[in-house]
């Protein structure tokens, strides 16, 4: 089989780390190809973002993946940068060294484009941020859609509280229009909300195990994810942590861990206190009338998550 190609686009903060660690682990068994990474506003900024990516990409042993910066804030609202959860620099306030690479001088969306007409109906796109780059890369290229393979997205939440506001999910709240307008484009979307990736939440044993080992790659990863279970916790109510966009990683790569359900999704970009809020259209309505489904993660195999999550950081 030949191992997908994916283009990852992140904000990168503590889970997404954890995301390019599983990621890395699955290139270097050859059951995934990574072809590109771009950043973009959210956890921090986008160029802060893609030094951390950089950086954690160096020390799984891919220092050869373009790493471009792309959108420094939402296409209709002020940035806001969700330092609370991950530190002021993304990945738990560690005092880490400047990575030895350097992003290229591309923009995010402008890479995306190049390796979709580059990798025509190849590219599974990997979104595990607020969704701007990919918002304007369909904004820049109206065939993009038709020369994707797939879009997989961390985001979203339907039938649980919001994680930023009552209603919305970050990725989506810190910029609903982007992400309206990739629900609204006919390619094929896999949306993985806090309905799937709450209930996958690691616990003080799984922790345990990864703090059991002291190579290089866990220790990083111990430390930035005993910062995120300390930030995290009391919202668990018990020690632990979501590694949310570990879960879409794995969902692209093997979509048989998931449950789902197909329904047109939308953003609700008026509300007062609604807005970034995703809703999803749960009628039979005739195909004409609605826009093309997305598939919903709706759960999951918890336990192969976790137990491939830890097996992969520990794999180094
Ligand atoms: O709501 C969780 C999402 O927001 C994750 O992708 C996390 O990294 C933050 O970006
Ligand atoms: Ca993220």
């Amino acid at each position: 089989m030949i191992p997908p190609k994916i283009l990852f686009d992140c904000d990168t903060g503590i889970d997404d780390a954890m995301m390019l660690l599983y990621l890395a682990a699955e290139v270097r068994a050859g059951d995934a190809e990574l072809v590109g990474v771009g950043t973009v506003h959210g956890n921090v900024d986008s160029l802060a973002g893609a030094l951390n990516t950089l950086r954690v990409l160096e020390l799984a042993g891919l220092d050869d993946v373009p790493v471009a910066v792309g959108a420094g804030r939402p296409m209709a609202q002020a940035v806001h940068y969700a330092v609370d959860w991950h530190g002021t620099n993304g990945l738990a306030d560690l005092d880490l060294p400047a990575p030895q690479g350097a992003p290229t001088g591309e923009s995010a969306a402008a890479q995306l484009v190049r390796l979709a007409r580059a990798h025509p109906g190849e590219l599974t796109i990997v979104a595990t941020g607020p969704l701007t780059n990919l918002g304007a890369a369909l904004l820049l290229d109206a065939e993009l859609p038709s020369l994707v393979r797939e879009v997989v997205v961390m985001g979203g939440a339907f039938g649980h509280p919001g994680n930023i506001t009552t209603h919305a999910e970050a990725n989506i709240w810190h910029d609903p229009e982007a992400a309206d307008l990739v629900f609204a484009a006919d390619w094929p979307v896999v949306l993985v909300p806090l309905d799937a990736t709450h209930s996958t939440a690691v616990g003080a044993e799984w922790l345990a195990r990864l703090a059991d080992h002291d190579r290089p790659v866990a220790r990083f990863a111990s430390q930035i994810m005993e910062w995120y279970a300390d930030a995290y916790t009391p919202t668990l109510r018990r020690r632990g942590a979501v590694v949310h966009d570990a879960l879409a990683a794995m969902l692209a790569l093997d979509p048989g861990l998931g449950e789902y359900v197909e329904r047109p999704v939308r953003v609700e970009l008026r509300g007062e206190l609604t807005r970034g809020a995703t809703v999803w259209d749960a009628r039979s309505l005739p195909a004409s009338e609605t826009r093309r489904p997305v598939r919903v993660a709706v759960g999951s195999d918890v336990a192969a998550f976790q137990d491939r999550l830890l097996a992969a950081v520990l794999s180094f």
